[in-house]
């Protein structure tokens, strides 16, 4: 698979998103299936795969996925980009003294379930209302110099909080939303990430699922599954959406390829530093996802897409819940 670069880091030009295996898309598949999965998208190509430490069936079991992602990728670890991310709190901070010692401890752990001694990207997977993004930034920088991290990144974020936060520490990626179905951070994050070489890491890239237009109205989502407040798939937008699949249709057949293929394709014609992880828990559409790799939209092609996108109007966004106004260009 081709690369890109995520400021001073390479990585296939597509990833693979790994919390399908322990949270957020309903029930979870068997450890060996999920560690097999991991290990057949290295071998077509995938060099790029992304964690968390929140990522576990339920709070109390966080690391259930670096626990499986680690076990996975150790006799090729040296030969990947490995992604992990933290959250951090000011009590946390107020206990161990400061923000370094706090994300530390917190790195430390990642990397003994992910057996490793160094993270490619450590992540801050949301701002934390007590601490500031600069103190994170600082603490970055002595990861970096220590070595124990290789670059450092930020979740859902605006232009504004990556402008403060890049003065201090260079960013090598941004991980934000985006598909054909979420373009806010087209306005200023990716331009913001273009201009200044940031990475921009797009997650939920086949809009959990919607683009394979394999989602029913009548779909149910149970437990922990993500999708149960996801607006886009709520039953009645589920339905108003059908002209974009109708659309993806139309040239997934011109290319002999799938609609979640050319979503993907779509975003890596449109931009240089974007890098779509998409998430699947199945093998077979984790392979189909990486080979979108192979589907090429000509110029021409990906005007006509732009263009007629430009007539579809999506029902339903993302930014409408669960995430502050703040966080949004
Ligand atoms: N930074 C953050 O805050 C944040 C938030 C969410 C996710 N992430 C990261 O980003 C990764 C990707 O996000 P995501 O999991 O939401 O991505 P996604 O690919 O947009 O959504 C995953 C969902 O789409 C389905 N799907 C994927 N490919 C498909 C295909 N070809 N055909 C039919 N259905 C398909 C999957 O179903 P099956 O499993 O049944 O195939 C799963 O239900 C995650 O794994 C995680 O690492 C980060």
């Amino acid at each position: 698979m081709k690369t890109r670069k995520l400021h001073n880091i390479t990585v296939s030009e597509i990833g693979m998103g790994c919390m399908g295996f322990s949270h957020g898309y309903g029930e979870i598949p068997p450890e060996d299936y999920a560690v097999d999965a991991i290990r057949k998208a290295h071998d077509f190509g995938c060099t790029f795969f992304d964690t968390a430490e929140i990522y576990g069936p339920n709070l109390s079991e966080p690391g259930h996925n670096e626990l499986i992602v680690g076990r996975a990728v150790e006799d090729f670890r040296d030969k990947i980009t490995l992604a992990t991310k933290f959250f951090i709190k000011g009590e946390e901070v107020k206990k161990d003294g400061s923000v370094l010692g706090t994300i530390t401890r917190h790195l430390e752990a990642s990397l003994k379930r992910l057996r490793t001694d160094y993270a490619d990207i450590y992540y801050l997977h949301r701002i934390s209302p007590d601490v500031r993004v600069e103190d994170i930034a600082e603490a970055m920088n002595a990861l970096i110099s220590r070595k124990i991290i290789r670059g450092w990144g930020l979740s859902m974020v605006n232009a504004e909080i990556l402008e403060r936060a890049n003065k201090i520490c260079h960013l090598a990626a941004v991980q934000n939303i985006y598909s054909v179905m979420d373009r806010d951070y087209e306005k200023a994050v990716i331009p913001f990430c273009l201009k200044n070489d940031i990475g921009f890491v797009a997650f939920s890239p086949t809009a959990s699922g919607y683009l394979s237009g394999k989602v029913k109205a009548s779909a149910k989502f149970e437990g922990d599954d993500v999708r149960k407040w996801v607006p886009q798939m709520k039953s009645e937008n589920i339905t108003a959406n059908q002209p974009l699949i109708d659309l993806l249709k139309v040239f997934a057949e011109r290319k002999h390829a799938t609609n979640t293929q050319i979503g993907l394709a779509w975003m890596l014609k449109k931009y240089p530093h974007v890098v779509p992880i998409p998430g699947s828990k199945n093998q077979e559409r984790i392979l189909e996802n990486l080979a979108a790799c192979n589907v090429i939209l000509s110029d021409d092609e990906f005007r006509e897409l732009e263009e007629a996108l430009k007539g579809i109007k999506i029902h339903g966004s993302r930014k409408d819940v669960g995430m502050p106004q703040e966080f949004i260009d």
